[in-house]
């Protein structure tokens, strides 16, 4: 089959990322340019489907460009992971026991975590929490744990399930429990993928006389229709998720272009955008001073080593591309292709509207559906500079090319 990759090596290593593999998916791989934070000069690998992400980041990233470009930071790096048990017996009694293990239980850990403090990071605590209030006889081992440039689910994962096993197991030797106290159920042990404490904060900036780009809408009235979209956004929920829709549009390619799990990312993030009960906007606008300021916070659990990021050679590409970043240097440049492509799409939608870019885009995959040969792509292309882009209409275009 013409998707497999004639190198035999390089297949095998593919097949064997997953079971039962049958053939290879692609994506294209493409590269937003131009994006200058805290400073430094990006060019943003990205995998997507989606016609028009990379031309919005683009114009995003050079739009930036020349207004002080994007400043970022990591506001907090830790993650969370629970063991989940069952215990019917006196509170008392099981916080004497926890605080009597927990040492033992972080020792139990040490062959795994011993690498991981060499590096910075670890077990930063393991607390007890009563979940008797949600259901009956149910309690948590909730972990917090610093895993610095691995994403670190193994880790965290590993060290979840070894302490459930201590946690269990020396329950039987406790003096202090009744013989029916001794028997905890163990339930399941797994990291959380909702990670509002692995936190990173983009921001963008300028005078309001510099928004100046669209000549059909000038600076003030951009900056006061841009605040109004990103208002509607945080009260109105059905807006809401279709303008995260668009800033994930940024944060996913990159997060799959650099061989990260964009599901963990995709639920942490939604997660966090109803923290407060209501689902809102990640991003939020001012202007304050005559000073603009757009910005996004946003929860990204990342790794720049273990997982695909040593194995997948494109991932290695990608990384390399943005200069080999530690996990903290992605999560910001995550969250700047994630506050740009939402730049991108309120400016087009608060002016021209969304389908004049995004039609033009999906030129070429009709064109591309209809098997068009290169000449009659030039010559498409050229009519449609000038005429508006429907599917009929490049149907109708195509078939009096061809008569
Ligand atoms: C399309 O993929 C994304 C947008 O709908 C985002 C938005 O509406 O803000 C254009």
């Amino acid at each position: 089959m013409q998707y497999w990759n004639s190198n035999e090596k390089l297949q095998q290593l593919h097949d064997e990322f997953i079971e039962n593999t049958i053939s290879n998916y692609y994506l294209p791989f493409g590269v937003a340019p131009n994006y200058l934070i805290n400073g430094n000069l990006y060019t943003i690998p990205m995998a997507i489907e989606e016609s028009s992400v990379i031309a919005a980041a683009s114009k995003a990233a050079k739009f930036w460009l020349i207004r002080g470009g994007f400043k970022a930071k990591v506001i907090s790096t830790t993650k969370i992971g629970q063991v989940h048990f069952m215990y019917h017996g006196s509170f008392e009694t099981l916080k004497r026991y926890f605080n009597f293990i927990k040492p033992q239980l972080i020792k139990d850990t040490k062959p795994i975590t011993k690498n991981m403090e060499q590096r910075g990071g670890g077990i930063i605590d393991i607390e007890l929490k009563d979940k008797t209030k949600d259901i009956k006889g149910y309690y948590q081992l909730y972990a917090t744990f610093e895993t610095m440039d691995a994403m670190g689910a193994n880790f965290i994962n590993s060290c979840l399930e070894l302490f459930a096993k201590t946690f269990r197991t020396e329950a039987q030797q406790f003096e202090g429990f009744l013989e029916v106290e001794k028997d905890i159920q163990i339930v399941m042990s797994i990291l959380s993928n909702y990670v509002p404490d692995c936190l990173v904060r983009a921001e963008v900036s300028c005078k309001v006389e510099d928004l100046n780009e669209d000549i059909t809408i000038s600076p003030k009235e951009f900056a006061e229709k841009f605040i109004q979209a990103v208002n509607i956004a945080e009260v109105e929920p059905h807006r809401a998720v279709t303008h995260n829709k668009g800033i994930m549009n940024g944060v996913d390619a990159v997060v799959l272009a650099t061989g990260n799990d964009f599901r963990a990312v995709e639920a942490g993030v939604h997660a966090y955008a109803s923290r407060r009960g209501k689902y809102t906007s990640l991003t939020h606008a001012k202007v304050e001073n005559d000073i603009f300021t757009f910005w996004i916070e946003i929860p990204l659990a990342l790794g720049t080593v273990g997982g695909l990021t040593n194995l997948h050679p494109l991932v290695k590409l990608a990384l390399e591309l943005l200069g080999n970043p530690n996990a903290k240097e992605l999560m910001q440049i995550v969250a700047v292709a994630g506050l740009a492509q939402n730049f991108a799409a309120l400016g087009s939608l608060i002016t021209t509207g969304i389908q004049q870019g995004h039609m033009k885009m999906h030129l070429m995959n009709i064109l591309n559906k209809f098997e068009a040969n290169d000449t009659e792509k030039i010559t498409l292309v050229e009519y449609f500079k000038t005429n508006v882009v429907t599917h009929n209409a490049v149907v109708d275009a195509l078939e009096n090319l061809r008569s």
